[in-house]
């Protein structure tokens, strides 16, 4: 991967990096890459996650981020958090991350400052971010669809790599834009009105900051894969993702919901969604087979699978070495196990990270049996956005369900090895600053790691 990462550069080199065109300015993933320009004139410093090589990420201290452009906004942060594609982040599974770029896709915090152009924020504004960031003004983001956005990326990599492409990403490598992200004390974010929602002082930054992914990420999975009433679904993958989609699987009304895991996060799973049906595949017999149990379990198979664990755990040597030796770069044996376990003429949605091919796909149980598999991209938030609040906000979805910890922004650097190693009860955590409010009544106490 690490090999990757360096052809991606040399090609990006090649093809030569462009930001023209583009609605604001990228690659700032750190304001210490230029501090004359990027830095807040002040001089004053912040602590922030910084991506130093693969599998080593720290907290460090660098200079707050300034005010670039007139529809920027500085936020001072009151929470952040760490998702299963920080993992991925951290394992330098994502190409184009480079030395010294800050982390952080979900935070929330209050406005601190705003740019010439802001008209509809104003500091002290409690605000979550979307993890996109997009323009509002392309023809995709006119569509909602945000993180096919055409003008916040200018790596012409990702171009090569995947045919066109996709919007920015906060703190997620110069793959996707190269913005600082939000794990830190201060964030820039760019097209600020755009890119940021405001939360009413009576939702609690603890319930608000999953605004930012996990919900309409684990939504836009069930919605755009498909899930029908009376349905049956099968989930792969039983961390926040796949946990908050059989969640909404049952919302929309299916009638069976079966989570697949290979640890604890099945019981956990079972303990916070009355009616979930789990397979740990660890305890299967030798000779049986995750298709064959569904199978078992719903004859014929289910109506609709769901991807969300992510392609970069391989399961068998085969894909392991594989993987290893760069000749592929993601597993397909989630997707197989998937397409294969559900009913002919069925939907098959992959909202699990893949970064690129995959080898031994089973593309004649998918075309022989007629079953539709749909790619979910990365989750276009605003188009769920107002929906979900309101959802929030009634009370009849509570995020919290998911939340099993809470850290301090200067033990980050340890909460991502905790989540890598899927570690003491850890499903999501919330991680708070200098800046945040009290913890909110019914939400986890501090753990210091
Ligand atoms: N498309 C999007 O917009 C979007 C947004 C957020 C996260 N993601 C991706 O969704 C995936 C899930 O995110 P998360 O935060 O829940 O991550 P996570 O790492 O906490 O959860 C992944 C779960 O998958 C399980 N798993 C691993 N191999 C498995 C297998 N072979 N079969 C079944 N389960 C297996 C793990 O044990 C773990 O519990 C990640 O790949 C993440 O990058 C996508
Ligand atoms: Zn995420
Ligand atoms: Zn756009």
């Amino acid at each position: 991967m690490v090999a990757e990462n360096e052809s991606a550069k040399l090609a990006e080199a090649v093809l030569g990096h462009d930001d023209k065109d583009r609605a604001t300015k990228t690659d700032v993933s750190n304001p210490d890459r230029d501090g004359s320009k990027y830095a807040d004139p002040s001089g004053e410093k912040m602590k922030a996650l910084v991506w130093m090589g693969k599998g080593d990420v720290r907290v460090e201290e660098v200079s707050k981020p300034a005010l670039l452009e007139d529809k920027d906004v500085i936020i001072k942060v009151t929470g952040s958090t760490v998702c299963g594609s920080d993992v991925h982040l951290m394992r330098g599974v994502v190409v184009q991350v480079e030395k010294g770029d800050i982390l952080g896709h979900e935070f929330c915090g209050v406005v601190e400052s705003v740019g010439s152009a802001v008209t509809h924020l104003k500091p002290g504004d409690r605000v979550v971010n979307s993890f996109v960031v997009s323009c509002g003004e392309c023809r995709f983001c006119k569509q909602k669809l945000t993180t096919a956005c055409e003008k916040t990326n200018s790596s012409k990599f990702h171009e090569m790599l995947y045919g066109s492409r996709m919007g920015g990403i906060f703190g997620y490598s110069h793959f996707t834009g190269g913005f600082a992200g939000g794990q830190a004390e201060y964030v820039r974010v760019p097209l600020a009105e755009q890119n940021l929602k405001v939360l009413p002082k009576h939702i609690p930054f603890e319930k608000g900051i999953y605004l930012s992914d996990v919900l309409p990420t684990s939504y836009h999975a069930v919605c755009d894969t498909g899930v029908f009433e009376g349905d049956s679904v099968a989930v792969w993958g039983l961390g926040p993702i796949g946990l908050m989609a059989c969640m909404w699987a049952f919302k929309r009304g299916a009638k069976r919901v079966i989570g697949i895991d290979n640890n604890w996060r099945t019981e956990f799973a079972k303990s916070r969604i009355p009616g979930l049906e789990t397979i740990n595949y660890t305890e299967l017999p030798k000779t049986q087979s995750i298709p064959a149990k569904i199978h078992e379990m719903v004859p014929g198979g289910v109506d609709a699978a769901i991807e969300a664990s992510g392609g970069e755990y391989a399961k068998g040597w085969s894909h392991k070495v594989e993987m290893a030796l760069s000749l592929e770069q993601d597993t397909a044996e989630m997707v197989n196990e998937a397409i294969m376990s559900t009913r002919k003429f069925g939907r098959v949605g992959i909202i699990g990270d893949y970064t690129g091919y995959t080898n031994h796909f089973n593309i004649g149980s998918l075309m022989e049996r007629g079953v539709r598999l749909v790619g979910c991209g990365q989750c276009p938030v605003q188009k769920y956005w107002d929906e979900i609040y309101q959802m929030v906000e009634s009370g009849e979805v509570d995020p919290t369900m998911m939340v099993t910890h809470r850290f301090k922004l200067e033990d980050i650097d340890k909460a991502y090895k905790l989540q890598e190693k899927r570690g003491e009860g850890l499903v999501k955590c919330f991680v708070e600053t200098r800046f945040s409010e009290p913890r909110a009544e019914g939400t986890p106490e501090l753990t210091n790691l």
